[in-house]
């Protein structure tokens, strides 16, 4: 007990914030293979979570789990979701989806919670943007993701009741970031307040701790605590098939846990734009930049320039670097 009084003392003077409780917990761990998930059926309401927003083919052609398909950063569960849409998938309406929904007594809609969960995309089954996304959302749309719409359709924006408030350009095949660049976020917590009838945002990439990007918006906040898709809702109909990759579902009252996880060993490249607040244990290993210096060269749409970084600028060949929003950011392509 002693040790873990000096840990809280410690968690606390480096702003640590301790996690809260988590209330409903939508990690795929137990889910060994799409049967799984067929399992849950109206009359037999068995795991974390109900499925019955597909298509018409097997789960198998929509829903994937596997260690390759989580953030590798996220250390409190083993695997994660590779969710597919494509021109089956069609549920009471012309457009396409394959949601899950929690399977939970508990109540989701009371009080100040935090639903968490990490996304990505590969460049392989990519998502189309020219058609509207809707991205882990609620059915009366007070908090969601959406793709492809507004400016810029290559973007994954966080909107509240139909406005957008915040945005990142959604990178293929990226948990990290663009090796840890801050201005890639794809580990996210919706801070609900149901009693305040307010919305923010928390964010992260990799393996780094939430930070709030958005404060509290106000809106009409509400759920039935069935009605959280996690899954996509693609507008239109076309026919290629999209992954999309999903992690670190959960939902959390209390406290917002902000950690990550600490990783699995794979590389994270050092840049000079990781936050002040760090994860308890990550003080071990010292951030330099004597190690970017090895590594000069960026690899295919990573950064390569713009104001305040100091990352590689050259690319790997055939690549060139691009300035794509100056004077803020150029990428190679
Ligand atoms: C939620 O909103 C209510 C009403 O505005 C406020 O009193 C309360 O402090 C908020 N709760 C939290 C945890 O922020």
């Amino acid at each position: 007990m002693k040790a873990f009084g000096a840990f809280a003392a410690l968690s606390v003077l480096s702003g640590f914030v301790q996690a809260g409780t988590v209330i409903w917990d939508g990690s795929f761990d137990p889910y060994n293979s799409a049967a799984d998930f067929d399992k849950w059926t109206w009359a037999n309401q068995v795991g974390a979570y109900q499925w019955y927003i597909h298509g018409t083919q097997p789960t198998s052609r929509y829903l994937a789990t596997g260690a390759s398909y989580k953030n590798p950063a996220v250390t409190r569960e083993k695997q994660g979701l590779k969710l597919t849409i494509d021109s089956t998938a069609h549920w009471n309406s012309d457009m396409e989806r394959s949601e899950l929904i929690p399977q939970t007594t508990a109540n989701l809609g009371s009080g100040r919670l935090f639903y968490h969960f990490s996304v990505k995309r590969s460049t392989t089954n990519a998502p189309d943007p020219s058609f509207e996304h809707q991205v882990l959302f609620f059915e009366s749309h007070f908090t969601e993701l959406k793709y492809g719409v507004g400016n810029t359709k290559t973007d994954l924006q966080w909107f509240v009741s139909g406005s957008s408030k915040w945005s990142t350009p959604f990178q293929a095949d990226v948990w990290y970031g663009v090796k840890l660049n801050h201005r890639y976020r794809y580990n996210f917590a919706y801070d609900i307040n149901f009693s305040g009838n307010t919305v923010s945002l928390w964010a992260s990439t990799g393996g780094n701790p939430l930070v709030q990007v958005v404060q509290p918006v106000g809106t009409s906040t509400f759920t039935n605590s069935a009605d959280f898709h996690v899954g996509v809702l693609r507008l239109g109909t076309t026919t290629p098939p999209e992954d999309w990759y999903i992690s670190r579902v959960f939902i959390e009252s209390g406290s917002i846990n902000t950690a990550i996880g600490s990783g699995t060993g794979t590389t994270q490249p050092p840049t000079t734009t990781l936050p002040t607040t760090t994860a308890p244990g990550s003080t071990s290993k010292p951030v330099t930049t004597t190690t970017a210096s090895q590594s000069p060269l960026q690899t295919q749409y990573g950064q390569c320039g713009g104001n305040g970084w100091t990352g590689p600028s050259g690319c790997v060949s055939p690549f060139k670097c691009v300035e794509v929003s100056p004077p803020w950011y150029s990428q190679c392509q």
